[in-house]
């Protein structure tokens, strides 16, 4: 794999994007070179931002997981973001991004290409964490934030959140990954590899069987033995599959399967480390950089466990890196960052008082 950072380059005069507004907005931020050497022509940033605008507060970056989008602040971290909320957007500018390679407004498979008048489709570049952290920094480029409180996001989200603040530490303060690790493990790979044949072989309905997979990932043995036991449906089904088959359908209605392959192949890619000399050389820009890592691991996470959460921590104190480990104790298994509020909302606030 190629290393070379990703940059940017305007390919016209920029028309500042707004912040504050509260409402997704698009920004074109002209040319983005990827890691790989490969050239996206007109990269697009789909963000929204609410509260105070640079220069007045404290900025927060709040990155979204496989398949989110940036509307954190109205949908899937809504508890967390708003006034008065553990991201005070009277107190702060709160910033959520969809990541390069998504589906809801940012460059990715199903955006139209400028070339041919057509979705990109499987034309769409390979792209990396280090890509779509590249993608973000453009995006704050263009709208004058040029020192980040906080990164902070779950699962790829963390992964992202971990490459940002490893591309400009000294313009981070704290970088907080939750369920993820420093680099992608191969259990995850396995999980991955299965879920993309699935998507390969059968379009649609492989895409509605890699999300049921991935659900089952997603949860615990205890969640769904509490939830689900041997109950059954009125048509005699039993209820978890029910449950899966309709989460398969609620997505297949919301995604597409290139989408779901090209953010999958990222978080497949994802290692800190990667021609930077392994991980703990990897971290030691952010001791440089005076940058905090919180790594907050979830109980029974079978994807990114504490075991691997806890390792990142590891190499980033070998490091020298003010780096704290904190853990969500939650049946719900990985999927603890996206309905665990109190526990968040605790880990957060101690984020921000230091
Ligand atoms: N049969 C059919 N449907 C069922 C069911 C059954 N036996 N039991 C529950 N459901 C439905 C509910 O009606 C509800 O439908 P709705 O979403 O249309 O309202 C839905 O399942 C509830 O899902 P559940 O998983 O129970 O919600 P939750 O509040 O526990 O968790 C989320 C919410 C958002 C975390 C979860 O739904 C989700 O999407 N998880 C995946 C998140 C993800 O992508 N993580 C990626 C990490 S990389």
């Amino acid at each position: 794999m190629t290393v070379d950072a990703p940059t940017t380059r305007p390919t016209r005069a920029p028309v500042a994007p707004a912040t504050g507004t509260g409402r997704l907005e698009t920004a074109s931020l002209g040319q983005l070179r990827l890691g790989d050497g490969s050239v996206l022509p007109e990269l697009v940033v789909a963000y929204r931002h609410d509260g105070p605008p640079p220069g007045a507060a404290p900025q927060v970056v709040v990155v979204h997981a496989l398949t989110g989008s940036a509307d954190a602040a109205g949908d899937w971290w809504e508890p967390l973001i708003g006034p008065g909320r553990a991201l005070d957007t009277d107190r702060v500018g709160v910033l959520g991004a969809n990541l390069l390679g998504g589906r809801y407004g940012t460059s990715g498979p199903t955006s139209i290409e400028a070339r041919t008048g057509r979705p990109y489709g499987a034309r769409f570049p390979s792209v990396s964490t280090r890509d779509q952290a590249a993608a973000q920094w453009a995006l704050l480029d263009a709208l004058g934030i040029d020192r980040v409180a906080l990164v902070v996001g779950g699962s790829l989200g963390g992964m992202v959140a971990l490459e940002t603040a490893l591309a400009r530490p000294d313009a981070v303060d704290h970088v907080m990954p939750i369920a993820a690790p420093a680099a992608t493990g191969p259990l995850a790979v396995a999980w991955n590899h299965l879920q993309l044949r699935l998507i390969d072989r059968l379009g649609l309905d492989g895409l509605s069987l890699a999300r049921q997979l991935a659900m089952t990932t997603y949860r615990s043995e205890i969640d769904f033995e509490e939830r689900f036991a041997r109950s059954r449906e009125g048509d005699g089904s039993l209820s978890i599959v029910s449950y899966l088959e309709y989460q398969g359908r609620k997505l297949v209605d919301r995604f597409d399967p290139l989408t779901y392959r090209a953010l999958t192949e990222a978080m497949d890619r994802h290692d800190i480390g990667d021609g930077r000399g392994g991980s703990e050389a990897a971290l030691r820009p952010l001791a440089a950089g005076r940058t905090r890592l919180t790594s907050v691991g979830i109980e029974g996470d079978i994807l990114y466990g504490p075991t691997q959460v806890g390792g990142l921590v590891d190499a980033a104190t070998a490091a020298g890196v003010d780096a704290h480990y904190r853990e969500l104790h939650s049946t719900k298994g990985h999927d603890a960052f996206l309905v665990e509020w109190d526990q968040l909302r605790g880990i957060i606030d101690e984020a921000f008082v230091g």
